[in-house]
């Protein structure tokens, strides 16, 4: 069969190790970079599985309007009835943590108390209102950790949204949410391929809130209690045998809105509750950690998206 994997994605630095497991296998596969560009809706798209990838970062690597090529995209291989992985719902999750709450809530996850504010007035008068205890701003947009910045007053907000330094979301909307002390630094991230449960990664969070392995912290604001833990303790660990109700919640979460491919991070506070506050559709994962505990997310991706482009012809419609 020459029927290709397409792969929609604005960064290079991580969708070379999905190419280099799909040559590994043997699968042909085209690099659909998507930024600047066009498409003829006239046309018809290519026969094949087509796996967006698309991150809601893809501005702070210039590739400001890249989600909605992808959306656009995306829209005419629906139409075309085009095998997608991650499509349209998966990346209109992508690109808004509000989305992503909602679906949470409408599967009864636990998601951090949150409001959407747009507006800088807005932003303080929400503080205001928000109630008495330390809160994060974030984008609504975001992914890297964007604008993840803690405060124990409203004070404080202000004077970093009158000062030169803030940093509003790329769609103006930024969130305003309770902020879960955890007694141990540490964040919980379910990786999921073909909607089934992988593994879960721990992700050492006593250096910030930038938790993504491609970039330094940038984060001054954000006190360090454990310099130098990351020396004992790597910051990405895979948690052996991790089994928790919440995996059979968050595959349920993912078949109800079509995501195939996803890391779903939590966070557990001093009483052991869990809150979800992030899903990313375009997960990576960390070499180090999966040395260690020998599974690797990539090789899978690219064995299940092989096997989609082998039951293309079966279930093709
Ligand atoms: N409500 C919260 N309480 C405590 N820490 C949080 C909260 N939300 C986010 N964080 C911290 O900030 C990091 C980045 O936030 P996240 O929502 O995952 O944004 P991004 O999409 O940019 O990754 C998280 O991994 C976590 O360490
Ligand atoms: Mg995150």
């Amino acid at each position: 069969m020459t029927e290709k994997v397409y792969v929609i994605h604005e960064n290079e630095e991580w969708t070379i190790h999905l190419f280099r497991r799909l040559e590994e296998l043997g699968v042909p596969y085209e690099d659909w970079f998507t930024d600047t560009g066009s498409i003829d809706l006239s046309e018809e798209p290519p026969k094949g599985v087509f796996y967006n990838r698309m991150s809601a970062s893809s501005h702070t690597r210039g590739h400001r309007f890249a989600p909605e090529m992808a959306e656009a995209k995306i829209a005419w291989l629906e139409r075309h009835n085009r095998r997608v992985v991650n499509g349209s719902r998966a990346l209109r999750l992508e690109v808004s943590k509000v989305n992503q709450y909602m679906a949470l809530d409408a599967n009864g996850i636990r998601t951090p108390k949150t409001v959407a504010v747009s507006g800088k007035e807005q932003l303080l008068a929400a503080a205001s209102a928000f109630g008495g205890e330390s809160f994060i701003t974030k984008h609504n947009r975001a992914g890297k950790g964007l604008g993840v910045r803690l405060f124990h007053s409203v004070e404080a907000l202000e004077e970093y949204v009158g000062g030169g330094e803030f940093d509003e979301s790329v769609d103006g909307i930024t969130l305003l949410q309770q902020y879960i002390q955890s007694p141990e630094p540490f964040i919980t991230r379910c990786e999921f391929v073909g909607g089934k449960f992988l593994y879960a990664v721990r992700v050492d969070t006593s250096e910030g809130f930038e938790l993504c392995p491609a970039d330094a912290c940038r984060l001054e604001d954000i006190s360090c209690p454990a310099d130098g833990a990351s020396e004992t303790r790597p910051k990405f660990q895979v948690i052996e045998g991790f089994d928790d109700p919440i995996i059979a919640k968050y595959e349920r979460f993912l078949k109800e809105n079509g995501i195939e491919v996803a890391g779903i991070e939590f966070i557990r506070n001093g009483e052991g509750e869990l809150f979800t506050y992030d899903v990313n559709t375009n997960t990576n994962y960390n070499a180090d950690a999966e040395v260690v505990a020998g599974t690797y997310g990539m090789l899978e991706l690219a064995k299940y998206l092989e096997y989609q482009r082998q039951t293309l012809t079966t279930f093709a419609k």
